[in-house]
């Protein structure tokens, strides 16, 4: 097992990876102190494959609560239901949440526990591959707005995060695919080694080598966390997570959550990537690695349908970086390389698009 640890002040806390390691819960609950009752929050669907494994983690058996899979739970009704839960089990300031799932669980749950009582202590547990190098790490909560994600959310860092590659184990392909997609964005603003790590084993990290695997996971945990240590709120370093999420964001919006939003930052990142070559920063070069490593790791690299363009730049424009009404996009100029660039004009945007047009 691998501990990565976060290391923001007065709230530090651990990443536990690897097989077997639910088995922490009840040592962390025992350090966390004061406990009485623990609630469960976990997607259904994770619950029917795994909760009894997880259960046996456990000091005496938590409230369980469950949410349905898929993105249209981050919303205030699923909270909502989920507060009632929580005053039936009359879990209390010093009790704990755990969540248990991907990153819908794990946003949704992190937003509950972040405004029952005005924030209780909560412990993620991961189960995609997406919440595991990203979702779960970095204390982003959330739930949706109808116009778009995330819009009402608080930051709220967990007690632990434990990624169990027991769990794993039973991921459809695509959602690792998806979780893929979030693993080369962060490669690709932070460590060019990394990312050419990415394209030596695109076959292990396939076939789910359990090494393979382990180092993904970790590598991915220790970037986040030493930007999070560094720029918890998002007020200069963290915004480079964002790359490929500006244009991601807005098309995830448009296609109704058909695609994953994995697969939209995989576009997200191709379209931005196309603008930064247009605007002279970015060499072809790069741009045409980026794409080939998305190919080959299973990504599509086109849009399934056609969209308005209309609809791709009201949607930009609701994005959470922009600034009166400008839209912000995080560039890249080498690998390794990010800057956030503003006023990013709409007719970039639509030549940009053409880079990832249904073939
Ligand atoms: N807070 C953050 O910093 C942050 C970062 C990245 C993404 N996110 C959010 O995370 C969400 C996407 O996460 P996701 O892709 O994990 O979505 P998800 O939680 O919907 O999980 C994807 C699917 O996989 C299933 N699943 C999860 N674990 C499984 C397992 N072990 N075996 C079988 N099936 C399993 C789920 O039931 C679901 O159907 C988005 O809402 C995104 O906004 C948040
Ligand atoms: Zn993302």
């Amino acid at each position: 097992m691998r501990i990565v640890d976060v290391q923001i002040a007065g709230r530090a806390y651990p990443i536990f990876i690897g097989r077997g390691a639910r088995r922490q819960i009840a040592d962390e609950l025992r350090r966390l102190g004061g406990v009485e009752t623990v609630a469960i929050i976990a997607d259904q669907t994770v619950a029917d494959l795994h909760l009894p494994k997880l259960l046996e983690a456990f000091p005496k058996p938590p409230v369980q609560l469950f949410v349905q899979p898929g993105e249209a739970s981050k919303s205030l009704d699923a909270a909502a239901r989920l507060y009632d839960g929580l005053a039936e089990a009359r879990l209390g300031r010093k009790d704990v949440i755990v969540t248990f799932g991907g990153g819908v669980a794990c946003d949704l749950g992190g937003f509950v526990a972040a405004t029952w009582l005005r924030g209780v202590r909560f412990i993620q547990v991961a189960t995609s591959l997406e919440a595991s190098i990203d979702a779960s790490v970095g204390g982003k909560t959330a739930v949706n707005h109808s116009t778009a994600k995330n819009l009402i959310g608080v930051f709220h860092q967990p007690s632990a995060v434990i990624v169990d590659l027991d769990f794993l184990g039973s991921l459809p392909e695509r959602e690792i695919q998806a979780g893929l997609a979030e693993s080369v964005k962060q490669a690709a603003v932070r460590d060019a080694e990394f990312f050419a790590w990415h394209e030596a084993n695109v076959s292990a990290i396939l076939g789910r080598s359990p090494d393979a695997l382990m180092h993904l996971i970790s590598r991915n945990c220790q970037i986040k966390a030493e930007i999070v240590a560094r720029d918890e709120r998002e007020e200069n370093l963290r915004a480079i997570l964002n790359h490929g999420h500006t244009i991601g964001h807005a098309l995830e919006h448009l296609l109704h959550y058909e695609l994953r939003h994995g697969e939209c930052v995989a576009l997200g990142m191709l379209v931005e990537n196309e603008l930064a070559v247009a605007r002279g920063l970015l060499p072809r070069g790069v741009a045409e690695r980026v794409q080939t490593l998305l190919h080959r790791l299973g990504l599509r690299t086109c849009l399934p349908r056609e969209l308005a363009t209309e609809d791709v730049l009201a949607a930009c424009r609701l994005d959470k970086k922009n600034r009166a009404g400008a839209i912000h996009c995080v560039l890249l100029s080498a690998i390794g390389a990010p800057q956030v660039v503003g006023g990013v004009a709409d007719a970039e945007i639509v030549a940009a698009l053409a880079v990832v047009a249904p073939k």
